[in-house]
This record gives C-alpha cells, sequence and structure tokens, in this order.
C-alpha cells in the first residue's frame, strides 16, 4: 500500500469532523443514485468563510475518506472558492485519481458542499431582492 491509500484508508477508519452539527448555516444531504451512498454536509460561516465543517453519512472508503478530508479542506475558504472547486481539486485531496468508474464517489461530499452554499446564496438573494421591492 502506498503513502496515498495509507491516508485515505486512516481518513476511511478514523474520520475526521464526522458528526452532526447543530444550528448549521448550510446542511446539504446528497445522495448518489448509483450506488445509494449518502452523504450529509454541514458548515457554520463565520466572516464569509467556512469556520466549521462536519458531515454525517454512510458510503464507501473513497466517498467517507473525500468527505472527511473535505471537511478539513473547507476551514477559511471562502463560498467563493469552494465553489470553484472541481473533481481535479478532489483527486489532488485524495492523491491518487479512482478513475473514471469512482471519481463520483470522491466528489459526493464536494457536490453536498457546493449545492448547500448554491442553496443558501439563492436563499440570501431572494431575501435581499424582495427588501429592495
Ligand atoms: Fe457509493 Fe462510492 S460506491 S459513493
Amino acid at each position: 500500500m502506498n503513502l496515498y491509500q495509507e491516508n485515505i484508508l486512516d481518513h476511511y477508519q478514523h474520520p475526521r469532523n464526522k458528526r452532526v452539527m447543530k444550528k448549521a448555516d448550510i446542511r446539504r444531504r446528497e445522495p448518489n443514485p448509483v450506488c445509494g451512498d449518502d452523504i450529509e454536509i454541514f458548515i457554520k460561516l463565520r466572516n464569509g468563510k467556512v469556520a466549521e465543517a462536519q458531515f454525517e453519512g454512510n458510503g464507501c472508503a473513497i466517498s467517507m475518506a473525500a468527505a472527511s478530508m473535505l471537511t478539513e479542506e473547507l476551514i477559511g475558504k471562502t463560498p467563493k472558492v469552494i465553489l470553484k472547486m472541481n473533481q481535479k481539486s478532489m483527486v489532488q485531496l485524495l492523491g491518487v485519481d479512482p478513475g473514471t468508474a469512482r471519481i463520483s464517489c470522491a466528489t459526493l461530499a464536494l457536490k453536498a458542499t457546493q449545492n448547500g452554499l448554491i442553496a443558501s446564496l439563492n436563499k440570501t438573494n431572494k431575501r435581499h431582492s424582495k427588501k429592495g421591492k
């Protein structure tokens, strides 16, 4: 086993930040329809940046390890930067390319995070446009 595989296994067996967050600013559940695994992401923002990130859910080793790594990676980032992250960012984080068949495993947590951020930004925009009327 190489160093990257060991790191993935470590995050899978000892996931960081795997717990439900009370009073999250952003909360988003994202299932993977192909396999039925699903991940829920929780985020607390402070001064426009991620202050805390946690996750819950069930999934394969890659999806769980990716979620664990992502919750560490998100800290201090702005929604704008997070929305620019992509498959490549997740491959870099994992240290290995899981291949086309497993790329949805590697990106499930990121998808949950980005969809949660988009939903929350849309809500804020709607509130602002209502105020402007
Ligand atoms: Fe379901 Fe990986 S097999 S997310």
